[in-house]
């Protein structure tokens, strides 16, 4: 078995989207399952996992090693009308979609063009259009970094969320994702119920949707708002949307009517408001817009012009820039709307 790739002092720049200067004391480049097992102990305030480092933003130098992981690999077994794909977790997001996409395995075609590894998807439950990765996740392969063993995670045990999950909280945090496995189908059923996907897919020439013309809406629809990080660094969604009671959400509509909203599904009655309503999430995007916050910028950090709820580094951005800017943003918004915005992206200061 070969040894990791090891580096010292490295340059973190291009190992994040959002591309803010810092570096790293170590990292270490796993490519196989085996070499972790390796892999000497690390404290864990000293370890930090990466893979395509598209929500990952550092606004201090990394005074720790940093784990890459490039474990690639892809294998599947045919169940019938269903097949169970088997992905390492280097293994580039997009590329899998599109890979199914070719060989006629539908489920993922609104997960098109997600920036990021395979084996981030899971922690925050990726999500777009409609669908999450939770609906056809079948189970996660765990490195457990403390028991030096394997593990098989169900999506119950994976505690799935709107950009939740159990590897974001501590009882998870000693896991590295070695292999996602998808359960996907041979029949292709569209979801298309997303308000803005529904109305471009509603001018087109009538036929019905076959899946390809379903994956170039979304990357049409995708590339219209956010931008390329390749062009102009960024890491998507800055913000969540927050997720509010039904009354906590008609009480800001009484004041703000346009303020688009939408109920979220839960199978726990308990997480609901007092009146057993459920909870909606609101738009983070129309409340930064709406505070005529669009192309504010501190320095090289500006609120994306064609989407509010997207924060740009424009080439020479600082972590101070960024962090008076989200304050700045947070402050608007809870003095307006009475809500707290959470960020999205990781933000990794020592
Ligand atoms: P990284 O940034 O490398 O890591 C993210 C987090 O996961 C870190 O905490 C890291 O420690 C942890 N991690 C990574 N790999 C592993 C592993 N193997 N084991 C354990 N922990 C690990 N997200 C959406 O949900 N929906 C979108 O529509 C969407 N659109 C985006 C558009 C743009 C232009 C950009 C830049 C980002 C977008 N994102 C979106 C966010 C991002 O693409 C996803 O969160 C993606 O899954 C991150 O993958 P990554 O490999 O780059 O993760
Ligand atoms: N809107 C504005 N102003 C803007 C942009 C949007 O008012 O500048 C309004 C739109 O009119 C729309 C609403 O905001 O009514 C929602 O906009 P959009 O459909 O673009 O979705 P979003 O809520 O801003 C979420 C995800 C995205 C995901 C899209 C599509 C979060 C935090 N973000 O964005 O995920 O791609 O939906 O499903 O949930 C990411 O996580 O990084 C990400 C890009």
């Amino acid at each position: 078995m070969a040894q990791p790739l090891t580096q010292h002092q490295v340059n973190l720049r291009g190992l994040s989207t959002f591309g803010l200067n810092a570096t790293c004391e170590q990292l270490i480049c796993l490519e196989s399952i085996d070499q972790l097992s390796s892999l000497p102990e690390d404290h864990p305030s000293h370890r930090l996992i990466l893979g395509g480092g598209s929500n990952t933003i550092f606004l201090s130098d990394w005074p720790g090693t940093i784990w890459l992981n490039q474990i690639r690999g892809l294998s599947h077994r045919l169940e019938g009308e269903e097949v169970v794909v088997e992905v390492g977790a280097g293994e580039s997001w997009h590329g899998l979609v599109m890979h199914c996409l070719e060989q006629g395995w539908h489920g993922l075609e609104n997960l098109a063009l997600i920036p990021g590894s395979v084996g981030a998807a899971p922690i925050q439950n990726i999500g777009a259009y409609g669908v999450e990765l939770s609906s056809c996740l079948e189970q996660v392969v765990v490195w457990d970094i403390k028991r030096h063993e394997v593990k098989h995670l169900n999506p119950k045990q994976c505690q799935f969320g709107y950009r939740d999950s159990l590897f974001k909280h501590k009882a998870g945090s000693d896991y590295l994702i070695v292999r996602v496995d998808l359960r996907l189908s041979k029949t292709f059923t569209p979801k298309t119920q997303y308000e803005s996907l529904h109305r471009a897919l509603s001018s087109l020439p009538h036929h019905s949707l076959d899946a390809k013309t379903l994956v170039s809406q979304i990357i049409e629809l995708r590339s219209e708002r956010l931008p390329d990080p390749s062009t102009l660094k960024n890491a998507g969604s800055f913000f969540k949307n927050p997720v509010v009671t039904a009354e906590a959400c008609q009480s800001i509509q009484r004041l703000h009517p346009q303020l688009p909203s939408w109920p979220v599904e839960t199978d726990l009655p308990s997480s609901n408001g007092p009146s057993g309503l459920p909870n909606h999430k609101i738009s983070a995007a129309w409340m930064i817009d709406r505070l005529g916050l669009k192309g504010r910028c501190i320095g090289d950090i500006c609120v994306y012009d064609r989407h509010a709820l997207v924060l740009v580094n424009r080439g020479q951005g600082s972590a101070e820039a960024l962090e008076q800017l989200v304050g700045e943003i947070q402050t608007a918004v809870y003095n307006e709307f009475g809500v707290q915005l959470e960020t999205e992206p990781q933000l990794i200061k020592a």
